[in-house]
Formats: structure tokens, C-alpha cells, sequence
């Protein structure tokens, strides 16, 4: 297991970090947002979203409809399960439906997925409200494949140390 933890203590660091984690996205990449609500989950893929080539208005919680997506360069799923309350109601949805293979899939409230996922890279990224503007996030894997963008953001100097 390896993580990270990063302050985030402006919206400007928060976006400066997502785009500087999406260059080291990769297809297949999977990402599961944690936090409270409010905690910056849905701020920061729109930043993510813009650092892969999609314009930040396009990008919406996707509450109702469960899965946006977004065409750039890759797919991009944004799922968003804040409203289910058991696993079996997503029983009329496909693996392919939620996770993009092809892409990046970037999912908020993500309790309900797990059933989906067997050993592909997962990133968690775990969102905590520390003041107004100030977010801790931490990032944790179990994948190697996340090895370069780990190191790229330790170098970012963001750490509380
Ligand atoms: N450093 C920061 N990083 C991210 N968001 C911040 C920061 N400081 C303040 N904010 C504000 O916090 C709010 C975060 O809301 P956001 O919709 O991203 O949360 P969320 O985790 O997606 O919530 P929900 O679970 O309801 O979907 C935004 O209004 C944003 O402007
Ligand atoms: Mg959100």
C-alpha cells in the first residue's frame, strides 16, 4: 500500500494538483473519490477533467443519471452513486456502463461499486475538510501502476510532512 497526503489550502492548489495528476493518468485508470459532501470531490475532476482536454462546464455531478461521459482524447466516466442505498440497485447496469475500460473512470460515493471491480488499478482518493478553503487529500494504492504519478506528485512539495 502507498499513499500520500497532499494540503490542499486554495482552489488554486486544488487545481494546479489535478492537473498536474492528470498527466499521469493512463487508460484504465480508475478512481474512486471518498469524502463528505462538500469535501471537493466534484472540484477537483473538474480539474482533472480539464487536464485531459474537456471543458470544465461540460463537467456536472452526475446525481440522477448516475454516469456523465465525457470525449477527449480517452473516455472519461464520471459516476456519481451518492443516491443509491443498496448495491443491487444498480443491478440493470453493466460493467461497461461504469467503468471505462478504453478511459479514465472517475467515480464520487463509490461504497456501492465494489462488486464491479476485481484487480485493476484503483486509485482511492480520500477528501477531508480541514477549514473554508482548506481540503487534505489523501492518496492511497495498492497498484505500481500509479507508481509515476506518486512520485510526481511527492516532488510537488504539498505534503504535510
Ligand atoms: N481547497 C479547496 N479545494 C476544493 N474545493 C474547495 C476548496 N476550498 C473551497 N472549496 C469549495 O468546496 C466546495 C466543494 O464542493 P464539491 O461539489 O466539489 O464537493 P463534493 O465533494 O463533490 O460534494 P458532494 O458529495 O455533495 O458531491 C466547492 O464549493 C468549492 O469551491
Ligand atoms: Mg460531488
Amino acid at each position: 500500500m502507498r499513499n500520500l497526503t497532499l494540503e490542499l489550502n486554495s482552489l488554486e492548489t486544488t487545481e494546479y494538483v489535478a492537473r498536474k495528476m492528470a498527466e499521469h493518468l493512463f487508460q484504465g485508470s480508475i478512481m474512486l473519490f471518498w469524502g463528505d459532501m462538500g469535501s471537493g470531490k466534484t472540484t477537483f475532476i473538474k480539474s482533472l477533467c480539464s487536464g485531459l482536454g474537456v471543458l470544465p462546464d461540460k463537467v456536472t455531478s452526475p446525481t440522477y443519471t448516475l454516469v456523465n461521459i465525457y470525449k477527449c482524447n480517452w473516455y472519461i466516466f464520471h459516476v456519481d452513486l451518492f443516491r443509491l442505498t443498496a448495491p443491487e440497485q444498480l443491478y440493470d447496469m453493466d460493467r461497461a456502463d461504469l467503468i471505462a475500460d478504453q478511459g479514465v473512470t472517475m467515480v464520487e460515493w463509490p461504497q456501492m461499486l465494489q462488486n464491479y471491480l476485481t484487480d485493476e488499478p484503483v486509485l482511492n482518493l480520500r477528501f477531508k475538510n480541514v477549514s473554508d478553503h482548506h481540503r487534505r487529500l489523501i492518496l492511497e494504492t495498492e497498484s505500481s501502476e500509479f507508481d509515476i504519478l506518486f512520485n510526481t506528485m511527492e516532488q510537488q512539495n504539498l505534503s504535510c510532512g
